[in-house]
């Protein structure tokens, strides 16, 4: 297939965790390019795991440039959507494997989004005990951050992603030009995610999206290309630190304490997890500026850019009879509460965060304010 794209330079960005590093590969037409396959595990098997949507789209072309190097290629597909990141899909997935005998060389291949990546990776994590498995992320989200970083889950009606491993992908092949096809609400999701690694880590980052939104909207190919390598860059460095999470990592959550709280509360599908995560964003700034350590302007400026990047900014009543009680209930069961304290990924306008407890007070006034801003 012939790109339509400027023929830019394929990068790569490296995550260096020891004997579990890999490579990132960012670039146009990556996908049935047979060179960016070379030196993965060597099996018998490949099992491509993907959707029904991305699956005639984009899957012909991967089982091709596999069936060159894995005797065998076959693929499961599953339903599409956050409502069904659940045990179901999950077994769809041991069942494909077990039915077709893969044995524990077999190598598995995440063809779509953080809903596809997310449970092949947890497959893979437990399958015979841990298979390889390789994530080829099809959206804005997943190229910029799920792929990335080696959590997987599958989600829970009382909490999102509760059930899940820790287990790092082969290799993420990133091909820009899957993103050609991704409906206009999906490249917003992904911009939220984007849009959060400037207050966390990057100041310059965040100026140059403030600067870049009208392109990386158009889906400029060049503008693209650096907000998930400089992305990639960002969560490799911080992934790299603290791979399992007990420290720096939990910086990537920002927004998404108050994020989870909203999809689960609205049920999981009804808010992409991008809006989610886009307003979660605005609340968690507002809580930074009730505890002082942000000015207002810098909310007002946050706010401005998730709404330029077409996310919603203000948070959904979750609950007619109690909302704010709901929202602290979901959030009770976040994975970074301690003893039933709901912890926050505050951030300094300065390009820093960290994390800390709130007054249940303030946290409602925060919740309060955001559902009717
Ligand atoms: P998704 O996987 O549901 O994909 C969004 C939609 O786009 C789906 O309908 C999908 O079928 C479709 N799609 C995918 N690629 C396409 C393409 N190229 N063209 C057309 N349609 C395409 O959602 P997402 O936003 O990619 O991922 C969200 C999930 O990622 C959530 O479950 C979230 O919890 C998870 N997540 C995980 C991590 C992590 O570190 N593991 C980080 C962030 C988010
Ligand atoms: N998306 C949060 C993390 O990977 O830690």
């Amino acid at each position: 297939m012939t790109s339509q794209l400027p023929d830019l330079r394929t990068q790569q960005v490296d995550i260096d965790l020891g004997d579990r590093s890999y490579g990132i590969v960012i670039g146009a037409g990556l996908l049935d390019d047979a060179s960016h396959y070379a030196g993965l595990p060597r099996a018998t098997t490949a099992m491509v795991v993907t959707n029904e949507t991305v699956a005639p789209l984009y899957a012909e072309r991967l089982i091709r440039v596999l069936k060159a190097q894995y005797p065998q290629v076959h693929v499961v597909t599953l339903p599409d959507g956050e409502a069904y990141k659940t045990w179901e899909s999950l077994n769809l997935i041991f069942d494909a494997l077990l039915s077709h005998g893969c044995d524990r060389k077999t190598v598995m291949f995440a063809l779509g989004g953080g809903v596809v990546g997310d449970m092949t990776g947890f497959a893979a994590a437990s399958y015979m005990r841990g298979v390889p498995f390789v994530q080829v992320p099809t959206t804005l989200l997943a190229q910029v951050d799920s792929s990335v970083g080696g959590k997987t889950a599958i989600n829970h009606p009382l909490g999102k992603n509760m059930i899940g491993a820790f287990y790092q992908p082969q290799r993420v092949l990133c091909d820009l030009e899957v993103l050609k096809t991704l409906p206009e609400r999906e490249l917003s999701a992904g911009l939220a995610e984007v849009i959060k690694y400037g207050p966390i880590a990057d100041m310059a980052f965040l100026d140059w999206i403030e600067a870049h939104m009208h392109e990386l909207m158009a889906r400029d190919p060049a503008a693209l290309a650096h907000a998930v390598r400089r992305s990639c860059e960002i969560k490799a460095w911080v992934v790299g630190q603290d791979e399992r999470e007990s420290g720096v990592r939990a910086i990537l959550n920002f927004g998404h304490t108050f994020g989870h709280a909203i999809e689960a509360g609205m049920g999981y599908g009804a808010w992409l997890h991008g809006e989610a995560v886009g307003c979660g964003m605005v609340m968690a700034a507002r809580l930074s500026a009730a505890l002082g350590l942000v000015d207002e302007a810098f909310v007002a400026r946050l706010t401005q850019l998730v709404q330029r990047a077409g996310l919603p900014t203000v948070a959904p009543v979750i609950d007619a009879q109690d909302n704010v009680g709901r929202y602290l209930a979901l959030m009770r069961v976040d994975k970074k509460s301690e003893g039933g304290e709901i912890k926050f990924v505050v951030i300094d306008g300065r390009g820093k965060a960290s994390m800390r407890g709130a007054p249940d007070a303030l946290v409602a006034r925060v919740i309060e304010t955001s559902c009717q801003a």
